[in-house]
């Protein structure tokens, strides 16, 4: 590694914020669900506010405070809040552990586990606003599935780190003060689900993870960001508003998600992939096209005879991190207009979920672009 003295010294400075956790012994897990306070003594001129912990670098621990990649997650909702002491100077704390994995292991026992109680926990008329601690890998699916499926005008904030707990210049306490900051924050109201990492604030609609290792890795180059923190204050760019194209689903009495695959094209895309999706039980297929959801002329006639076959929704993205796949009136596959194949996934689940039928699914996708 080579850095420039300039570089060392500012990292330096940066560090001084937030002491490295030492390595701590893996908490007993606590009882999955079960609600926890953090603080003894609550303070009842303070805002309170319910942290969710699925897991994730946050809450992991490498073997020395330069491990960044290889580590491992294990630490609890507890002694995530104990890095942060000043977390209890703003709000009061209680938390749930749902989940302890890395965020490529978020299922959908989980998603809708954290829906539900998140629901209603901001029913409560004492509670701010809530935290999920969570992988960055998955984070954008599960803010947008938050997004989709909470519907209340308190926040819900989207939190994760990039460096593990244990780790130099460690990211997730700041992260996690942020978080908690946001979700007591007046200002947060009526703004849906939020992704806060590395000062900046996001929208669950748009924002994406852009870098696979780096702290600056989640943004929303189109859409832009809703706001920043100076000082650990968050500013806002704009008033509440929705972003065009937003529904909200009722899961109240939902437990299982219908199934859906993501394929990602290349040259030469295989076109088996289509029917052995569909054998294995995916009751809806999004592909991550190149270009504007493009695939192989054999993989696309696959996928128009499985479709001809089935009537399985289909769904076409891209691959590319960032663009728009166009209104195609002509086609069998419904386009995803603006959502990234993870995000068209979440959408067309739900939409699954609740008995959409086609033309419902294409007219939904529809509301979030411009059409002709
Ligand atoms: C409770 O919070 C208020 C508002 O921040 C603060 O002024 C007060 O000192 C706190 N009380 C205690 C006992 O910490
Ligand atoms: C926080 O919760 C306590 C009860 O646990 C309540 O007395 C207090 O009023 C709440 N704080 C706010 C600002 O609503
Ligand atoms: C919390 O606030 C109290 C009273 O203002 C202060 O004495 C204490 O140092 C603060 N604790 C932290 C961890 O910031
Ligand atoms: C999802 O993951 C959790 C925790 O790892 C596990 O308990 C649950 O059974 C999984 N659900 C499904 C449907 O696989
Ligand atoms: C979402 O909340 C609004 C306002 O409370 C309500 O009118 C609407 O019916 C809710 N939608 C769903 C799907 O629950
Ligand atoms: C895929 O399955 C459909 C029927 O479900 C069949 O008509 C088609 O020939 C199969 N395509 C491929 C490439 O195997
Ligand atoms: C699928 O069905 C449409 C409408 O009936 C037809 O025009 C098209 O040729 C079929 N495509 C394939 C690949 O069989």
């Amino acid at each position: 590694m080579k850095f420039s003295s300039v570089h060392v010294l500012s990292t330096f400075t940066a560090l001084t914020l937030a002491t490295p956790i030492e390595l701590v012994a893996r908490q007993e897990v606590h009882h999955l669900f079960e609600r926890q306070d953090i603080q003894t003594a609550i303070n009842a001129s303070l805002p309170n506010v319910t942290i969710f912990a699925t897991g994730g670098t946050i809450a992991s621990q490498g073997s020395s405070n330069t491990q960044t990649v290889g580590y491992q997650v294990g630490l609890g909702v507890q002694q995530l809040v104990d890095a942060v002491p000043e977390i209890l100077n703003i709000s009061n704390i209680a938390g749930y552990q749902i989940s302890n994995v890395g965020s490529g292991s978020i299922n959908e026992t989980i998603s809708l586990k954290l829906s539900h109680m998140i629901k209603e926990e901001l029913a409560k008329e004492e509670i701010a606003g809530v935290v999920i601690t969570h992988g960055t890998d998955t984070l954008e699916e599960t803010a947008f599935f938050m997004e989709l499926s909470v519907n209340s005008s308190k926040p819900v904030v989207c939190v994760g780190a990039m460096r593990p707990a244990t780790a130099l210049s460690a990211d997730g306490p700041l992260n996690l003060l942020q978080a908690v900051t946001l979700a007591a924050s007046p200002n947060a109201m009526d703004r849906g689900t939020m992704i806060t990492l590395n000062d900046r604030i996001g929208s669950a609609f748009y924002t994406t993870k852009n870098n696979a290792n780096s702290l600056d890795t989640f943004f929303s180059t189109e859409a832009g960001q809703l706001g920043v923190f100076i000082n650990q204050i968050p500013y806002f760019y704009y008033a509440p508003a929705d972003p065009i194209g937003l529904v909200h689903f009722d899961l109240t009495d939902i437990s299982d998600l219908a199934q859906v695959d993501i394929l990602y094209a290349h040259q030469d895309m295989d076109p088996a992939l289509f029917n052995a999706s569909a054998a294995a039980g995916a009751q809806g297929i999004v592909f991550a096209g190149v270009g504007a959801g493009g695939m192989s002329s054999k993989a696309s006639l696959a996928a128009e005879e499985l479709f001809n076959a089935t009537g399985i929704p289909i769904v076409a993205s891209h691959r590319s991190a960032d663009g728009f796949v166009p209104a195609d009136d002509e086609d069998f596959a419904i386009v995803s207009g603006f959502y990234n194949p993870q995000k068209a996934r979440v959408l067309l689940q739900m939409a699954l979920t609740i008995g959409y039928e086609y033309e419902e699914i294409k007219e939904l996708f529809a509301k979030s672009y411009p059409m002709p």
